[in-house]
């Protein structure tokens, strides 16, 4: 097996030194790896980790090879890998495969070469890897124990395998656990996505009309943190119940056709393709900002953007500006990769504190429970997302009440 491939192995100290900072910031993890350090819970086992890799992810590696795992590594998208980072981790030992801006060929090698491994447990995000696993390498699949899934796009993509029949492992959801969605979608996409934009465009946005697109977990904290710094903002959703909540919210609800011509800045979050098309890009205002924070950029239809551009020019580092026939300029950032990982650094370190809490505790629950798992989607277990709070309160240094045993009688009767 091809040991690594980093770009800029010279990089490493670097790496390390933002892994420490992250590390400082994560309790959560740290107290699992202490645990995992003394139980060695995946001795004898091989995980492959498939996540945006920078520094917080490289602590949630660092945690899995604490447990006693031997872990390969590859980057969910190409422009959210640091190389710095994937050098840190290469200096340690551990089998890294990811550079900046890879290729579509080039990411599809390095998760081969990962997935040489032959990994017990999967720890993807987008589905990348359990797909190859269903397609190209199927050879490997009598190995794998189960997999934990991230985002809301690699849980769809499990939960559409599982109801044809056709998911050959189990799958944990993490996405779908509490402390994922209540503070990663909500609370981090809302903050990092208006930190890459306003890092990226050195432009305010207070004042501006902001268009976002999926008012679903991200979408509404994105949707709150642009109230929060003065913006203006419409929602498009497909979803009745949740264009409702926006407009309690006290937020102006609209199709996207009407919002095309009112926006400054769009922001697609859905999960869906092609959510901004070429009817959308022929309406909007000259210097009109658009980018996207789900986890796919089919979320636009980039393809018409670029075929109806008679110029494109790099405006700004990550803006890539299209001159329309009309003479307007609209501008893509971070190539429509998700704004808040390429144009940014993610989401805070205390948001994936939780995220990757799960992730290594799911993990954990595969390594001791994999063979009363069917070869189907599965929930993380409610004592595993309460436990992943109950370490970020002792982390924060915060008690709560508890329920006296009269309560618990009267919640659980009907007489009183
Ligand atoms: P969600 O399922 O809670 O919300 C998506 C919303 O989009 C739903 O309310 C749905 O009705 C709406 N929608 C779907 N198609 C639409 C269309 N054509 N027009 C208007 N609205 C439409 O999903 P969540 O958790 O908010 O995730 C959205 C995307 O963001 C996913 O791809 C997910 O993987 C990704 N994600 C990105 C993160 C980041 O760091 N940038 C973090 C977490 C998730």
């Amino acid at each position: 097996m091809q040991k690594n491939i980093v770009a800029a192995p010279q990089l490493a100290e670097e790496g390390k030194q933002k892994i420490e900072w992250v590390k400082r910031n994560m309790p959560i993890l740290q107290q699992i790896e202490t645990d995992f350090l003394e139980q060695q819970y995946f001795r004898g086992l091989r995980v492959l980790v498939c996540i945006h890799l920078e520094a917080k992810t490289a602590y949630l590696v660092q945690v899995f090879a604490s447990g006693g795992a031997e872990v390969a590594v590859t980057g969910s998208n190409p422009h959210s890998t640091k190389d710095d980072v994937a050098a840190a981790l290469a200096a340690e030992g551990l089998h890294v495969y990811a550079r900046y801006g890879a290729t579509p060929e080039e990411m599809r090698q390095y998760m081969n070469l990962a997935l040489d491994l032959k990994p017990h447990i999967l720890i993807d995000d987008g589905g990348d890897i359990v797909e190859l696993l269903h397609t190209d390498r199927k050879d490997l699949l009598a190995e794998v124990l189960g997999a934990c899934e991230e985002t809301t796009t690699g849980v769809l993509r499990a939960k559409a395998r599982a109801k044809a029949g056709q998911l050959e492992f189990p799958v944990v959801l993490i996405n779908d656990a509490r402390c994922k969605y209540l503070f990663d979608n909500y609370h981090g996409t809302g903050q990092s996505v208006w930190d890459g934009v306003m890092r990226t465009t050195n432009l305010v946005i207070s004042g501006k009309t902001v268009v976002i697109i999926g008012y679903g977990w991200c979408g509404k904290g994105c949707a709150e943190r642009a109230q929060g710094l003065g913006a203006n903002v419409i929602i498009c959703e497909v979803d009745p119940v949740k264009a409702a909540d926006a407009l309690m919210h006290g937020l102006r609800v609209m199709p996207m056709s009407e919002a095309a011509q009112q926006g400054d800045i769009f922001l697609t979050v859905t999960g869906n393709k092609h959510v901004i098309r070429k009817e959308h890009f022929s309406q909007m205002k000259n210097g009109a900002i658009i980018c996207n924070a789900g986890h796919f950029k089919i979320e636009l239809d980039l393809e018409a953007l670029r075929s109806m551009a008679v110029e494109q020019k790099e405006m700004r580092h990550n803006i890539s500006g299209f001159l329309m026939t009309d003479g307007r300029w609209l501008n893509l950032l971070g190539d429509g990769d998700l704004v808040n990982i390429t144009c940014a650094d993610g989401h805070p370190a205390e948001i994936m504190d939780t995220s990757f809490a799960l992730q290594a505790l799911s993990g954990k629950f595969v390594a001791l429970n994999h063979e009363d798992l069917s070869p189907d989607v599965h929930r993380v277990p409610d004592d595993i997302d309460e436990e992943v709070a109950r370490l970020k309160l002792k982390g924060s240094g915060v008690c709560i009440d508890e329920l006296l045993p009269e309560q618990i009688e009267y919640l659980e009767g009907w007489e009183e």
